[in-house]
């Protein structure tokens, strides 16, 4: 079975269009979206004209078969992760003033409004953002995976902390563990191609075609979205057993 990945598309319309186009053309039977369908974030992104939240939230829901939140598609409904990693929002977390907010925070959460553009959608994509889970398993063809915006236990990538050792994945193949599954696929990280983490080791492998290992894997796809980091989707390749990363091509930067 060949399944697309794509993830981190913070409402770059445009780099969504060109990667479904990509993973039509490599014959996906099947689109999962790994989080962050919105979210614009300065200085960072580089689609300020053409980003479009309410068109890259409809593509998603009309192409994808299977979606998860990620933490800025959280924030656009105001919603706080079901997954907290420990962080007690208490009970009204955005009835709260952003200094407030900054001041529980601590810097251990992300807060959104120093630096994000609020999005402009529609009830019924505010309704599917609000509904969509932070974790699925999901079976392609016997191989079965758990995908997720980030890791365990931070499902959504509500926290700051980032894993920079192997050994902080130690929670997320636990939770693999649980499910019966040996492949987990996330976003969140933004990697220059794919990040792939087993038991011992963090490897970037950058843009290409991967064998997939019969071990413990953690998978990070690239963003879709134009950033300071390469853009870029994913295909799995079920009977091959494996997975290639795809650069998207460099397209007009569009800044105002
Ligand atoms: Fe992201
Ligand atoms: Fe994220």
């Amino acid at each position: 079975m060949i399944v697309g990945f794509l993830a981190d598309i913070h409402e770059d319309i445009v780099h969504l269009d060109l990667a479904l186009e990509v993973l039509a053309h490599r014959r996906c039977e099947t689109i999962v979206c790994l989080g962050d369908i919105v979210g614009f974030t300065l200085p960072f992104y580089r689609h300020i004209r053409t980003r479009d939240a309410e068109a890259c939230v409809s593509r998603i829901r009309n192409r994808c078969g299977a979606a998860v939140a990620g933490n800025h598609d959280l924030y656009a409904v105001r919603k706080v992760p079901e997954h907290k990693a420990g962080f007690e929002y208490g009970p009204d977390w955005y009835g709260l003033d952003y200094e407030v907010r900054a001041k529980k925070a601590r810097n251990r959460i992300w807060l959104y409004e120093d630096n994000e553009i609020p999005a402009r959608l529609s009830p019924a994509s505010r309704g599917y953002l609000g509904g969509l889970r932070e974790t699925e398993r999901l079976t392609f063809d016997g191989l079965s995976c758990l995908v997720s915006h980030f890791c365990c236990p931070d499902f959504s990538g509500s926290s700051v902390f980032s894993p920079g050792h192997a050994f902080h994945l130690r929670k997320h193949f636990e939770f693999m563990d649980g499910l019966g599954v040996r492949i987990g696929f996330s976003g969140h990280g933004h990697p220059d191609g794919c990040l792939i983490v087993d038991e011992e080791n963090i490897t970037l492998h950058g843009f290409g075609t991967i064998p997939l290992a019969d071990e413990k894997q953690w998978i990070v796809a690239p963003c879709v979205a134009r950033t300071t980091r390469a853009s870029g989707c994913m295909v799995l390749d079920t009977d091959k057993a494996r997975l290639e990363v795809i650069p998207l091509k460099a397209s007009p930067i569009d800044l105002a």
